[in-house]
C-alpha cells in the first residue's frame, strides 16, 4: 500500500495513504476521543466529538471520517479542538436524561465518561427536552430513547452485521429517534435478541431486561423449587470475567456459586440437547 507523510501535534508519521487521521494518530498514541465511532461498524461522522485543526482547512474536521494526505499538518489539542468538543458534548448533554446515578450503565458510559475528560461540570445549554417513551414490552431489551443520543451504532450493527435490521433513524430533525419502524415495540418486530444493539451503544439507550428481583423472590420462596439453566458459553465467559486466561472452563466454580446463592437444581442447556439426541437420534 502507497504510504504519505503527514505531521500531528509536531510529530512526523508515515502511514498507508488510506488511513484515516483517527487512525495515523492512533498509530502513534495520540488520542482522539470518540463517541459515535466504531471500527469498521459505524463510521459516519455523526458526533463530531473527534475535530482536529487541519493547517489550510476552513472549519474543524471529523478525524474519524477524513482520510489523510500527503503533508498534512493537524493538531489535535488546540483550544479551538477542546472548546468545540467540549460544546459538542454539552449540546448532546442538554438533551440527555441524566440521571446517572441509577442508570444501569452508571461509570460504564461513554459519554459520562468522555464528559468528565472534558471538565464539563454544567449544561449551558438548557432549554426544550423531548418527551420520549421507554419501550419495555418486549422479554429481553429495554429501549429508553432519553439517553439515546443517535450515534447510530446500534442501526449499523443490527443491519450490517447481524443482517437483520430491526432498528433505524425515524422522524426528522430535533424530533429524530432511533426506533423500529412504524413507532413499534421491540417486541413486535422480527428481532432476534442477539443483544449487539445493546452491547455497542455507548450509553444506557438500550439494556439487558433485568429479572434479578423475581430471582430472589423465587429463591427465597421456599415452597418454590428453583432450577437455574445456563447456557454452555457461560461457563467459559464467567472464567474470563474473574481474570482467568480465556477458555478457562469453571463449570464447578459455578455450579456451587449458584447453589450457594440458594438454586435448588443447576441444568446446563447442553443436557436438553443430549436428552433430544436421545429421543430422536
Ligand atoms: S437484539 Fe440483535 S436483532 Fe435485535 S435489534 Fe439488537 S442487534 Fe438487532
Ligand atoms: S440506542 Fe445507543 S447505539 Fe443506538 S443510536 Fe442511540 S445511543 Fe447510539
Ligand atoms: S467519533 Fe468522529 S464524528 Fe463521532
Amino acid at each position: 500500500m502507497e504510504k504519505v507523510t503527514l505531521t500531528i501535534d509536531n510529530i512526523q508519521v508515515e502511514v498507508p495513504k488510506d488511513y484515516t487521521i483517527l487512525e495515523a494518530a492512533k498509530s502513534i498514541g495520540v488520542d482522539i476521543p470518540t463517541l459515535c465511532f466504531l471500527k469498521d461498524i459505524n463510521e459516519v461522522g455523526a458526533c463530531r466529538v473527534c475535530l482536529v485543526e487541519i493547517e489550510g482547512a476552513r472549519s474543524l474536521q471529523a478525524s474519524c471520517v477524513h482520510p489523510v494526505a500527503n503533508g498534512m499538518v493537524i493538531k489535535t489539542n488546540t483550544e479551538k479542538v477542546r472548546d468545540a468538543r467540549k460544546s459538542t458534548v454539552e449540546l448532546i448533554l442538554s438533551n440527555h436524561n441524566r440521571e446517572c446515578l441509577t442508570c444501569n450503565r452508571n461509570k460504564n458510559c461513554e459519554l459520562q465518561s468522555l464528559a468528565d475528560e472534558l471538565n464539563i461540570r454544567e449544561i449551558p445549554f438548557e432549554g426544550e427536552i423531548i418527551e420520549t417513551v421507554v419501550d419495555n414490552k418486549s422479554h429481553s431489551i429495554v429501549r429508553d430513547p432519553s439517553k439515546c443520543i443517535l450515534c447510530g451504532r446500534c442501526v449499523n450493527v443490527c443491519k450490517e452485521y447481524q443482517k437483520v435490521g430491526i432498528l433505524e433513524f425515524t422522524n426528522r430533525g430535533y424530533y429524530t429517534e432511533v426506533a423500529p419502524a412504524f413507532g413499534r415495540s421491540m417486541n413486535d418486530t422480527p428481532c432476534i435478541y442477539c443483544g449487539q444493539c445493546i452491547v455497542n451503544c455507548p450509553v444506557g439507550a438500550l439494556k439487558e431486561k433485568e429479572d434479578i428481583d423475581k430471582v430472589w423472590e423465587a429463591i427465597e420462596d421456599p415452597e418454590v423449587h428453583v432450577v437455574v439453566q445456563t447456557a454452555p458459553a457461560v461457563r467459559a465467559a464467567l472464567g474470563e470475567e474473574f481474570g482467568y486466561p480465556i477458555g478457562t472452563r469453571v463449570t464447578g466454580k459455578m455450579v456451587a456459586a449458584l447453589k450457594r446463592l440458594g438454586f435448588d437444581k443447576v441444568f446446563d442447556t447442553d443436557f436438553a440437547a443430549d436428552l433430544t439426541i436421545m429421543e430422536e437420534g
